[in-house]
């Protein structure tokens, strides 16, 4: 065994103990980290080569700090995507409705689709779309500064590859967007140009309901603002949803993400409001409801 291999044993206790979900995973990606080596290469760290950092890192882990924080680095699909401290670290749950609204882009007969992501964070949804369906223009709209220039790093950062101007940052309130029948309002004025012509809107809003008890690293790292939402948690939902039938064309489609025990609340939201078709919940990857669906008939 290296000397590296014997620390990151050590250092799987000592996160097991402190309630990490993942200790073992957690301790490699932090040496990997630290020796700027590979997961698949840590074998490979010579003894004389040890890094102390990695016991200073493991501290922060133990103190619950995310993992995403430590690193500086999330994988969102085809994706690296720096966060840090102010932006929402994005979460494998969100790749599946993001991969949902990529198919439906791909399979749409529209030469250039134009798509809108309400509560852009890092910019990881926009990115992948824009990144996977090359076609599309992906406007991508934050309202919260710190978070912005997360997502202004993100997007230049992909400018140069698959993703050439093709998602266009704003700074607005999705709350305060526009309506149907009101027209655009302030916080969303920088899109009144796009009003009903939309082809999907994507979101994932903050969801949590106010006073829900999250694990620290949630509830000390990401950014209030990603995260609480009312009492029952859903009204950004219920913003995104009078977002989405002000943007979308006539069958246009939206997709938002919620927590695994809203399936039902959201699907009401959606079918309570009249003008939405084909309404419908999907699951993420470990069978939980995590998204809804729905396809925009267009009028008020
Ligand atoms: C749960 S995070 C999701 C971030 C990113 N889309 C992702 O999936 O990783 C929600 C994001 O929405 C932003 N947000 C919350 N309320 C908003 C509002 N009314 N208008 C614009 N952005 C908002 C937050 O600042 C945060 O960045």
């Amino acid at each position: 065994m290296s000397l590296l291999l014997d620390e990151i044993a050590l250092a799987t206790v000592r996160l097991a103990e402190a309630g990490v979900d993942s200790p073992r995973t957690d301790a490699e990606l932090i040496a990997a980290h630290v020796h700027n080596v590979k997961r698949s290469e840590l074998h490979t760290v010579p003894d004389a080569d040890f890094d102390a950092r990695f016991w200073a890192d493991i501290g922060r882990r133990e103190n619950r700090e995310p993992l995403q924080h430590i690193t500086g680095r999330a994988y969102f699909r085809y994706l690296e995507l720096d966060v840090g401290p102010g932006v929402f670290a994005p979460r494998p749950e969100t790749e599946v409705m993001t991969g949902w609204a990529i198919d439906r882009l791909r399979e749409m007969d529209v030469a250039e689709p134009v798509v809108v992501d309400l509560g852009t964070g890092s910019g990881a949804i926009a990115l992948a779309i824009a990144q996977e369906v090359p076609r599309a223009s992906v406007h991508a709209v934050e309202g919260d500064p710190l978070a912005r220039t997360w997502a202004e790093r993100n997007i230049t950062r992909y400018v140069d590859s698959y993703t050439a101007g093709r998602v266009l940052l704003h700074a607005g309130d999705f709350v305060s967007g526009g309506t149907v029948s009101a027209g655009p309002g302030a916080g969303l004025a920088e899109l009144a140009g796009l009003a009903g012509s939309v082809d999907l809107v994507v979101s994932n809003p903050p969801y949590i309901p106010l006073g829900s008890i999250v694990p620290p690293e949630v509830g000390e790292y990401d950014p209030p603002a990603a995260l609480w939402s009312g009492g029952d948690g859903l009204d950004a939902v219920r913003a995104v949803e009078r977002t989405a039938r002000w943007l979308l064309r006539p069958a246009g489609l939206v997709a938002v993400e919620h927590g695994a025990p809203q399936g039902a609340a959201v699907f009401w939201v959606f079918t309570e409001e009249a003008g939405w078709r084909d309404t419908a919940n999907h699951k993420d990857l470990a069978r939980r409801d995590r998204f809804v669906t729905a396809v925009w008939l267009g009028g008020s």
